[in-house]
């Protein structure tokens, strides 16, 4: 029976724009990507949304210490996200941002009907405050010692070590982490949403819908302790929206971040008018809504963000669908160990499908934590996709174009297995659905496995020596090439560039999840072109050593601040540390470009006597010939790197926003190579 076609909305975290997108990030990308893509398959209209979160302190400060606007900073990297996505084959609708028109619009629209409810209330309150950076601070900007245990170093929130939570003002020796300065207690208004006005609304809504166990319990915690009035307001300086009808208050950013959602489906809407914004947002839609979400943020979707909803007269989402965090080799991604890996380093060494595959492969419908090990990654795609799927393909279109001129036979010599196989796809779909992506692959890779098996025991290659066979190998390699072809159809939403290659090589239209139910017979077909690569050892490395490469300094692009006169990230240090840097004036030699590095050049220096090879981040504003003959100034006595390209023994000093505007230290003609700075 066929389904009717369904509405379905899907959403994933929109992502802060002050970073670059890691592997963490991409587990619930690709998961609600195959999701979506599953469902248009299904022939559903499924749309999938998203785009950067682009307000708030993080942000602000970001873009002070990098010396350029907060929309500098949101644009640069939305477009970084958003190349970072297509090249994992994310198929987004829409890929927005907060700070929009439409978002602006929408959060005033729900602020107004909240107020007119009476759910807001204007509140003064004592907050930490920087003096000298005249600003609020938020709980995680404030550090110092834990007043219950006395730890040292501990965030506004909560201690690490004693888990004891408490105000920023409370520790002990608090230092604001923007200025060093100590913070003082400052008062100022507020705006409240009432929040546990929903408690009942939303208890009863929750009773509706089948929300993970997990998330269940969680929230079952949460109603036990009470829900409290929520803070929406934030004081300038701020990036945001300014509260209408204030001057100097915005809307604080997790009040804008999921109106984000529906401001992204409106600017999708306003550029395709078949899609209709109240389709999925009116109070009566009948249309699904379902947003992925990482387990982090549970609260702010399953509890704040349906109060907004229904407060503001708009319809509940019909699931939130919660996953676990990745880990590398069993530990949470860290950069001192070198595992923390963004997307982009992942894109420059491997295909996309294959981290698509292998997450797919490990991913249920449960808030567990999933596990990357790259050696077990190379053994399973390896294994699985190369060794299974397209070994079917390869065997079997060498005989149909050697000897059947390309084209499949009119029948398939095993029916049972190929109805087998048929069939299997309502179990798929449902493991699918139910976002159970594990058993589904597993159920596929079973089906490979009774593929690969019957041509094993065909063996098309020995039969072919006998003419009177020719019929029966004709027969048996096309129907290789159908199993190999629903195979396909089931692994589309996880392999969709595999997919698109398999429909060019089979001269197929776009498989649908319903053409697993037809056969291709008397049907010619493109040559064959290796779908997917073995993964090898040597790839591991090489974006191991990029990872190695990346966290050398002399790699970063110097970044200066132009406001700040404390950065948080390199702390006062003592004469005694500064004594230790020999720094030394150093000739150009030879500059030349890394020809595999987006920002590196090679240069060649002379400290007087002894040459240096040193990758220097500076390829976005110099022409090498440029430097060649300069002097400059470097470090001598960093410990030399290890770097892709080969060792880089010193630092040149550079300064600068970055990008052209990036300069290498030059002092006066005068100065010799060798001579110490002092
Ligand atoms: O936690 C985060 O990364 C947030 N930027 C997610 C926001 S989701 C939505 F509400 F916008
Ligand atoms: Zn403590």
């Amino acid at each position: 029976m066929t389904q009717p076609q369904r509405n379905i909305l899907i959403t994933c975290a929109l992502l802060y724009a002050n970073g670059p997108i890691h592997l963490g990030h991409m587990v619930e990308y690709i998961q609600a990507d195959i999701w979506a893509r599953f469902q248009r398959m299904r022939g559903h209209e499924c749309l999938y949304i998203c785009g950067n979160d682009a307000h708030g302190t993080p942000i602000m400060i970001t873009a002070r210490k990098l010396g350029i606007t907060p929309e500098q900073l949101i644009t640069e990297i939305h477009q970084q996200h958003d190349q970072d996505f297509k090249d994992f084959n994310i198929a987004f609708d829409n890929f927005y941002t907060t700070h929009s028109p439409e978002n602006q619009q929408l959060t005033n629209l729900f602020y107004e009907r909240l107020q007119q409810r009476g759910d807001i209330v204007k509140r003064t309150i004592s907050q930490a405050y920087d003096p000298k950076e005249k600003m609020f601070l938020p709980d995680r900007y404030v550090k110092g010692e834990c007043p219950n245990c006395g730890a040292k170093d501990q965030y506004g929130d909560g201690c690490e070590v004693c888990s004891s939570t408490y105000e920023p003002l409370d520790l002990k020796n608090p230092i604001s982490i923007i200025s060093g300065e100590t913070p003082i207690a400052k008062q100022s208004e507020h705006y409240f949403f009432q929040q546990q006005k929903y408690a009942p609304f939303l208890q009863s809504w929750l009773k509706d819908i089948k929300l993970q166990e997990e998330m269940q319990n969680k929230l079952g915690e949460w109603f036990a302790t009470g829900l409290h009035e929520k803070d929406i307001s934030r004081d300038t300086p701020y990036f945001g929206f300014k509260i209408p009808g204030t001057e100097d208050k915005y809307f604080y950013v997790w009040l804008d971040a999921p109106i984000g959602y529906m401001a992204s489906l409106k600017n999708l809407c306003e550029r395709n008018k078949n899609i209709n914004f109240d389709t999925y947002w009116d109070i009566d839609s009948k249309a699904e809504l379902y947003h992925f979400i990482g387990k982090d943020i549970i609260y702010f979707h399953a509890m704040l963000w349906p109060a907004l909803l229904h407060g503001a007269g708009f319809r509940l989402p019909t699931n939130v669908y919660a996953h676990g965090f990745l880990t590398i080799d069993g530990q949470k991604m860290s950069k001192s160990r070198g595992t923390f890996i963004k997307g982009r380093t992942y894109l420059n060494h491997f295909n996309p499908e294959c981290i698509r595959y292998y997450f797919a492969a490990k991913l249920n419908n449960r808030v567990e934590d999933l596990d990357l090990n790259f050696t077990d990654f190379m053994q399973r795609v390896n294994a699985d996709l190369v060794g299974k799927i397209v070994n079917i393909a390869s065997r079997c279109a060498s005989f149909i174009h050697k000897y059947f001129n390309g084209e499949l036979s009119e029948r398939c010599a095993d029916k049972a297995l190929l109805e087998h196989c048929i069939n299997a796809g309502d179990s798929i779909a449902e493991h699918f659905e139910t976002r159970e992506f594990s058993r589904a692959v597993r159920t596929i890779m079973e089906l490979a496995d009774r593929a690969n098996q019957y041509i094993d025991a065909e063996k098309p290659w020995a039969l072919i020596k006998e003419t009177a066979k020719a019929q029966h190998v004709h027969e048996v390699c096309s129907m290789g090439l159908n199993l190999f072809r629903i195979l396909m159809i089931y692994l589309k939403p996880i392999l969709p560039a595999t997919a698109k290659d398999t429909e060019e090589f089979l001269n197929i239209a776009p498989m649908t999840w319903n053409d697993r139910k037809t056969i291709l017979a008397k049907h010619k077909i493109n040559p064959f072109k290796p779908l997917l690569q073995r993964i090898t050892e040597e790839q591991i490395t090489a974006m191991k050593n990029e990872i190695a490469a990346e966290a050398t300094p002399t790699n970063d692009t110097p970044q200066v601040s132009t406001h700040l006169t404390q950065d948080p990230l390199r702390p006062e240090i003592s004469y005694d540390d500064f004594a230790k840097i020999d720094l030394r004036i150093a000739r150009i030699v030879k500059a030349e470009s890394v020809p595999e590095a987006d920002k590196l050049l090679k240069l060649i220096v002379d400290i007087g006597g002894e040459t240096r090879q040193i990758f220097a981040g500076v390829k976005s504003a110099y022409d090498p010939a440029e430097l060649e003959g300069k002097l400059t100034v470097i470090v001598a006595n960093l410990a030399p790197r290890k770097m892709r390209f080969g060792m880089s023994e010193g630092m040149v000093l550079a300064a600068g926003p970055g990008g052209a505007d990036l300069w290498v230290l030059h002092p006066d003609e005068g100065a010799e190579a060798g001579m110490r700075v002092k």
